[in-house]
């Protein structure tokens, strides 16, 4: 793994944005996997600067995202489809149909977490998997369990995910969905390459855990560790 630590989080999101661009710029049709959270943002903002000013065209570009909460439709302001928007596809050319997310309003969550699997098999994987880190160790929404799960599947939030994530919902708890369909370790790890954003002295701790422990499902980016082509910018 290689690790850049950088003293400013604009660092950090100029840099990742700069990885992001090398991947477009160098696959004439590139499949990025795409995270949400709020350590992306910056990368995101680079991302529109950098189309805006004409260095970078997005237009065969294919994205998949990580996750999606269950029972938000793409309309709600906080479902990771509306945030994506908000943040890149409405800003950049992107083709809106080459952009996928698991849909989180499907009536059978089974199907859709196939559909998805289906979907990225026939991308071939992602050229680059941006990942951020939760602060109980999560990847996507793989959270904390006994097994690695490999495929798509829907999750039950952790207690510790749903009140770090109460703050987008204006702190109102009760309405941080429970359940979300995420991305599994399986496309994930078939990633070409994985960027691992961390910021915030509050996730050293984690994070350390995470590279330096064992890998295991109970802290999920530790199987990180199993793969080469990871980089990991951080920064306090
Ligand atoms: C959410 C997302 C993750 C993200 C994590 C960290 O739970 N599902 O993909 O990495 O939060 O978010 P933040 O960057 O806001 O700390």
């Amino acid at each position: 793994m290689k690790r850049v630590d950088f003293d400013h989080y604009s660092q950090l999101s100029a840099a990742a944005a700069a990885m992001v661009a090398a991947v477009i710029l160098e696959n004439p049709a590139p499949v990025l996997g795409l995270a949400t959270g709020s350590t992306p943002v910056g990368m995101y903002e680079e991302l529109v600067r950098m189309h805006r000013s004409g260095v970078l065209d997005m237009a065969h570009v294919t994205t998949v995202n990580l996750d999606e909460y269950c029972g938000l439709s793409e309309s709600h302001p906080q479902s990771y489809r509306c945030f994506m928007n908000r943040q890149l596809f409405s800003h950049v050319n992107i083709p809106l149909e080459r952009t996928f997310v698991p849909n989180g309003m499907a009536a059978d969550a089974d199907a859709e977490c196939a559909r998805y699997d289906g979907l990225l098999s026939a991308l071939g994987g992602a050229d680059l998997q941006v990942l951020g880190l939760g602060h109980d160790g999560h990847i996507g929404f793989n959270e904390p369990a006994a097994a690695f799960t490999y495929p798509t599947h829907a999750v039950t939030l952790t207690e510790q995910t749903i009140q770090a994530n109460a703050r987008f919902f204006e702190g109102i708890e009760q309405q941080v969905p429970r359940k979300a369909i995420t991305m599994g370790m399986g496309a994930i790890m078939l990633a070409k390459k994985i960027l691992l954003l961390v910021s915030g002295g509050d996730k050293a701790a984690i994070l350390a855990e995470a590279l330096q422990g064992p890998v295991t499902p109970r802290i999920p980016a530790s199987i990180l560790q199993l793969r080469p082509n990871v980089t990991l910018l951080y920064s306090k």
